[in-house]
């Protein structure tokens, strides 16, 4: 048993791609392991800086990972910010942490090269991080591929400190999650909010049906033999059928006579079915939403014993407890 520790930006609206790359894993480590699930409001302010926003889209983050089957009481669910010892660990490793290391950031170096025009927090966003990864000693943090340079400052971080004052911290191992950059969007680039080409997870039955009508295919005539594993409605079929359907819908495209479009009109009503328990469990808890924030609100008081005990190792460590 590990303990796994992931935060999730509270940014809008879940796609299919984040369910089967993150969502849908995260929360099958309940059964198995100690998770630690959060969702990193703190995070957030260095990009969003609209109050109710923020507040709308850290509930909307909540009901969809209740919705989707995170148990709050085998994990450890709750807002960044409900246990703020995480920025007063934050800043004491920003005095453990050069400069020079997160000058190295492609993350902050990418946005900055996109021309925004970045503020501190956005700076010292890998600190926050860390403090998030080792305030609760996890050894695991699954990440997609952009973040996996985010854990090694952790680590880097850890090790220097580990160094001083003995073994503090757990050094974390970032584990990346490499299917997410085979789940095709509607225009067969990789399914990102940022490219506008998401089939999200809680949308109408009709928004649903008209992005995969959209997916963009190549020109084979209808009577042709297909490539399945070139094509992006394959791809995004074969995560919703079973092994059988997934089989017998290759031979299809590889006798032809199957149309692109006969296979969207198949795939649509798959999604929709597939969702839906989970799309019934997010409109019952829309109707509670103090239940919900009283959910939130149990997490953070259980997460927060464990984050005083380390932040108390740490403060006696460097001299803050001075008595
Ligand atoms: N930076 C992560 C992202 O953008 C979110 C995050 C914040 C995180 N704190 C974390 C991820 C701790 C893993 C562990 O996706």
């Amino acid at each position: 048993m590990a303990r796994i520790l992931s935060g999730i930006q509270p940014s809008g609206t879940l796609h299919i791609g984040n369910y089967f790359a993150m969502m849908k894993p995260m929360i099958g480590y309940q059964k198995e392991h100690e998770l630690f699930c959060f969702i990193v409001n703190y995070h957030a302010m260095t990009s969003m800086q609209d109050g109710d926003d923020l507040r709308k889209n850290t509930i909307e983050a909540a009901l969809d990972f209740l919705a989707l089957g995170l148990d709050p009481d085998r994990a450890y669910f709750w807002v960044q910010s409900d246990v703020p010892e995480v920025t007063e660990l934050s800043w004491i490793l920003s005095c453990y942490t050069s400069l020079g290391l997160l000058e190295r950031s492609h993350s902050y170096k990418d946005k900055v090269a996109k021309g925004i025009v970045p503020n501190a927090g956005l700076f010292t966003y890998p600190i926050l991080m860390a403090a998030d990864i080792l305030l609760y000693k996890s050894q695991i943090i699954p990440v997609g591929r952009d973040q996996k340079q985010h854990v090694e400052i952790t680590r880097d971080i850890a090790e220097r400190f580990n160094g001083m004052y003995g073994e503090i911290f757990v050094i974390p191992e970032p584990l990346i999650s490499e299917d997410i950059s085979v789940i095709p969007g509607t225009d067969g680039q990789k399914m990102s909010k940022s490219y506008g080409n998401t089939i999200n997870i809680f949308e109408t039955e009709k928004e649903l049906k008209s992005k995969v009508m959209k997916i963009v295919t190549d020109s084979t005539p209808v009577a042709d033999p297909k490539d399945p594993e070139k094509c992006n409605v394959f791809a995004i079929y074969r995560l919703f059928a079973d092994r059988e359907k997934t089989a017998a819908m290759k031979e299809k495209y590889l006798k032809g006579g199957t149309g692109y479009g006969e296979v969207k009109k198949e795939l649509y009503p798959m999604i929709w079915e597939f969702f839906r328990p989970y799309r019934e469990k997010r409109e019952e808890l829309r109707k509670d939403i103090g239940e919900v924030v009283n959910i939130l609100k149990k997490g953070a008081e259980k997460t927060r014993k464990i984050a005083v005990m380390t932040l108390d190792e740490v403060k006696h460590a460097v001299g803050l407890v001075y008595h």
